[in-house]
């Protein structure tokens, strides 16, 4: 695993901010993500384009998309649930857009009103779309391994979904541990199914912390040959939909330990926990990060 390259998918001001119960100001999401932009990530979620009823502290998406300074070589997807979505995604000048699925019907109608099969069908239009404009999607699969509602979810329902996003024409799926109840074992159930419909270079993995679980999980997933890992700064985050879903790994730790293996990101780390203390400070919380809260430089 030495030298490898791992590409961070910096989830912070989407999955992070959305389910943060302060609202913040649009300009400093734009602050935060400049920032970031500085860190050495290639990847930056920026906001999604979904219902302000349903997620309110994502309704300044088109100000967030329009206001951030896009530096060379780094690309800012949003989230876009229908073409609805994608055609104000795309007024607001995305390049990169994701479509998000689920591997449970209860889960997907609570998160977007539709059963997982009916989404797979909402996707279809924008992937024609995006193929028209030239935009690439990424696609997710929610609740990967577990449930809130149904409990745990059988490996070939993820294959299922993954299967229909990688033949519409999504460039990579990230598989999504939604309520962090995700550990190897399970993991390794759901990865040996996943690995065998589609290659492992086209796969991410997008870890929520809830028990403690998601830097093994991610580890496990090196292990299949998975080289994108979705992480937010400082841990921000949960789906408002998953109640009592903690944040995502946060990016500083996943930095930590790939470096640690020798593996490469390309992020410097002092500078992302800069950006985690910013945000921290921005929320008035304290960071998620151990990484971040021990940290007294290289
Ligand atoms: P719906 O109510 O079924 O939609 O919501 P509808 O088509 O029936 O339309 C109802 C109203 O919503 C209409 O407006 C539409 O125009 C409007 P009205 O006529 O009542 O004024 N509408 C929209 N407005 C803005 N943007 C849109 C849009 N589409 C319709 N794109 C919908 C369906 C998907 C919109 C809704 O359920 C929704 O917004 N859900 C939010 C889902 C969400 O953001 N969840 C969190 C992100 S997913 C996640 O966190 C998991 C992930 O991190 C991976 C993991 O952790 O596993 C990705
Ligand atoms: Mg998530």
């Amino acid at each position: 695993l030495s030298q490898d390259i791992v590409r961070i998918v910096e989830v912070g001001p989407r999955d992070g901010l959305q389910n943060e119960p302060k609202l913040l100001p649009a300009a400093i999401k734009i602050e935060l993500i400049n920032r970031l932009s500085e860190t050495g990530l290639q990847t930056i979620e920026a906001t999604s384009f979904v219902s302000a009823k349903w997620v309110p502290q994502m309704g300044d998406n088109s100000q967030v998309l329009r206001g951030i300074r896009r530096a060379p070589g780094i690309s800012y997807p949003v989230l876009t649930p229908n073409l609805k979505g994608f055609e104000s995604a795309l007024e607001a000048g995305a390049e990169e857009v994701a479509v998000f699925g689920a591997a449970s019907d209860a889960f997907s109608l609570k998160n977007v009103n539709c059963t997982a099969a009916e989404a797979i069908e909402r996707f279809k239009p924008v992937l024609e779309a995006a193929k028209k404009n030239g935009i690439r999607v990424r696609g997710y699969v929610s609740t990967v391994v577990g449930c809130p509602y149904e409990g745990a979810v059988p490996p070939q329902a993820v294959v299922k979904v993954v299967t229909a996003l990688h033949e519409m024409g999504c460039y990579e799926i990230s598989l999504g541990d939604t309520i962090g109840v995700g550990t190897p074992g399970s993991m390794r159930k759901m990865l040996d199914e996943v690995t065998r419909a589609v290659p492992a270079q086209q796969l991410a993995v997008h870890c929520h912390d809830t028990y403690g679980q998601a830097l093994s999980n991610i580890l496990t997933s090196l292990e299949y040959g998975i080289r994108v890992v979705d992480a937010s700064v400082s841990g921000l985050g949960g789906c408002p939909y998953a109640r009592g879903a903690s944040g995502n790994a946060a990016t500083e730790d996943v930095v930590y330990m790939l470096h640690g293996m020798g593996m490469n990101t390309g992020v410097n780390l002092d500078k992302l926990i800069e950006v985690g203390r910013y945000i921290c400070t921005e929320l008035g919380r304290p960071t998620e990060s151990k990484v971040n809260r021990a940290w007294k430089g290289p």
